[in-house]
């Protein structure tokens, strides 16, 4: 007889961790997840510790939403301080390196003082000796530069900090994910296993093809204690069909946030990918898995955010994956991690990085990596880039999360590429202060007042509109905002119409309006068709 086929149920969350932790992309890094371990984890697992009610109460506060307080109702304390002991016990290379990247901070402050480097290499920490070059800056200031390719080749790399979590996800809500660990529960399996792991690949795939459950079982080597749980992961029920594009035209989806889904009947690009689940009753009408082609020949990723590189959609994707193109970076600077290193680490062969202004001459289309300035606390960050997407005479831009520092640098931009057809630009203009995201990387304390001017903020109306200005789009969307309840976890924002991105990104809509263009701001889903000579074609 035939065995049983079964497929992986739609709303099957594969959610990656590293040590319990929600996995993402400076936590692959070598520096910095020793940085993000030493400076955010065990910080936050130290203060739940010592007062579990304190993080119940601010979790409930929306003031405090995003804060480093774990959404764990003030109980599991003694699963906490199990993480805390595997963590200090079973990470100390991790540790070590996070201590030595401090201390040489701190070395060259008072070591390298304009006189030649070379007298000061004996100085450097054991533990960085050979995987760090020093230099001065123009102004005399001493720094560093990792051989970040080096650090993921020795024991800084440490894959069995790796886990998969799968459980099933019957709505969206869940804990901001920075601050809060996923510890075991009866209806999760944690599993050890890299993010590499060609496992992960054949678990996707039964999303849209049936296997024996045997066949998956025996691949992750499933205990017989575990065995309900997993197999409470499948179902023989046929998910919904995907049917490609065949039409003539460019199809544009929206899947919420900043991820999009451009389709011709002979190409696909995502960009950003963030997909939502379903299976599960949801207020909001949304794209989801099932819409995705069974080939995406290319992947955009703008910049290294934890919601523009989300793991949990990238490693089930992975298999159908063409090309992700990353902006590159060759910086070895602690805060600017390599997007392709980290790709490649987590089983990504097929990463191509682009230069600002550099051109992808592919077989259906172009694709230009335009340069993002802002939204990264005026550090030094190369790693981010907008995108201008031309099929034949068509052309989309993408902005992401860009904040238009000076408008000067679109006018030249706009000499060289003409202007848009249509516009996408994240609008989140109040953004977190700097220390939020990238706190645990900085080795000196900021003061508040200088944290709090240092934003990761996009573009209010002004700053929207002198780009629009310069591009003269007929469609404006405004994207990325993170207001889909999918999005809440890792965004940890809850707009209300007083809200000032929600204010500004009204206001833009309206002046693009008032000029007689299409404009919106995005929200859920969204699908539009185009004719390849750059009209909309409305349905
Ligand atoms: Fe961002």
């Amino acid at each position: 007889m035939e065995q049983m086929k079964y497929y992986l149920k739609p709303n099957v969350v594969i959610e990656p961790l590293i040590d319990g932790w929600y996995a993402w992309s400076h936590l692959i890094s070598p520096a910095t997840a020793a940085m993000n371990v030493d400076g955010r984890h065990l910080p936050i697992i130290d203060s739940y510790l010592g007062a579990p009610e304190v993080h119940a109460q601010a979790v409930l506060n929306p003031k405090m939403r995003g804060g480093p307080f774990m959404d764990l109702g003030g109980v599991k304390v003694d699963e906490v301080r199990k993480l805390k002991d595997k963590i200090v016990d079973s990470r100390s290379m991790l540790l070590q390196l996070a201590k030595s990247i401090k201390e040489l901070d701190k070395m060259l402050a008072t070591e390298a003082k304009g006189f030649g480097m070379e007298n000061v290499y004996p100085k450097v920490p054991d533990s960085l000796k050979g995987y760090v070059e020093l230099f001065y800056d123009r102004s005399n200031n001493p720094g560093f530069r990792f051989f970040e390719s080096l650090l993921y080749k020795s024991e800084f790399y440490c894959t069995q900090m790796q886990s998969i979590a799968l459980w099933i996800t019957e709505n969206d809500q869940r804990p901001f994910c920075l601050s809060t660990p996923k510890l075991p529960d009866s209806n999760s399996l944690i599993l050890d296993m890299t993010f590499d792991s060609v496992i992960i690949d054949e678990l996707a795939k039964m999303k849209r093809t049936p296997q024996p459950l045997n066949y998956i079982k025996n691949l992750f080597s499933i205990a017989p204690s575990d065995e309900m749980v997993f197999d409470s992961f499948f179902t023989t029920s046929q998910p919904p069909v995907y049917s490609p594009y065949v039409g003539d035209k460019i199809r544009m989806r929206y899947f919420g946030h900043a991820c999009i889904l451009i389709e011709t009947n002979e190409l696909s690009i995502l960009i950003d990918p963030l997909i939502s689940y379903y299976g599960y009753h949801s207020d909001i009408e949304h794209f989801s898995d099932v819409d995705l082609p069974d080939k995406i020949d290319y992947v955009l990723i703008t910049h290294n955010h934890q919601d523009h590189i989300l793991f949990e959609t990238l490693l089930p994707l992975r298999h159908k994956i063409g090309k992700i193109i990353v902006p590159s970076t060759r910086s070895g600077r602690l805060e600017d991690p390599d997007l392709k290193l980290m790709f490649n680490s987590i089983g990504f062969k097929n990463v191509v990085a682009i230069d600002e202004m550099e051109t992808l001459n592919l077989p259906d289309c172009l694709i230009t990596a335009i340069p993002f300035t802002g939204e990264h606390s005026d550090l030094n960050i190369l790693t981010k880039s907008c995108y201008l997407v031309q099929i034949r005479e068509f052309k989309l831009l993408f902005m992401a999360d860009s904040r238009i520092l000076d408008s000067n640098l679109y006018r030249s931009i706009q000499k060289q590429i003409g202007n848009v057809d249509v516009m996408f630009l994240g609008m989140e203009c109040d953004g977190a202060p700097l220390s939020w995201l990238y706190g645990p990387l900085l080795t000196k304390k900021l003061p508040r007042d200088q944290d709090g001017s240092r934003r990761l903020a996009g573009s209010d109306c002004k700053k929207g509109m002198s780009i629009v200005d310069i591009f003269s789009p007929n469609e404006v969307y405004v994207y990325a905002m993170g207001l889909e309840p999918w999005v809440e976890f890792i965004s940890s924002v809850k707009y209300t119409d007083e809200s000032n991105p929600i204010v500004q990104s009204n206001e833009l809509v309206r002046l693009c309006r008032e000029r007689g263009m299409i404009a919106e701001r995005l929200f859920g889903e969204k699908e539009i068709l185009y004719n390849k000579s750059g009209n909309e074609v409305r349905v």
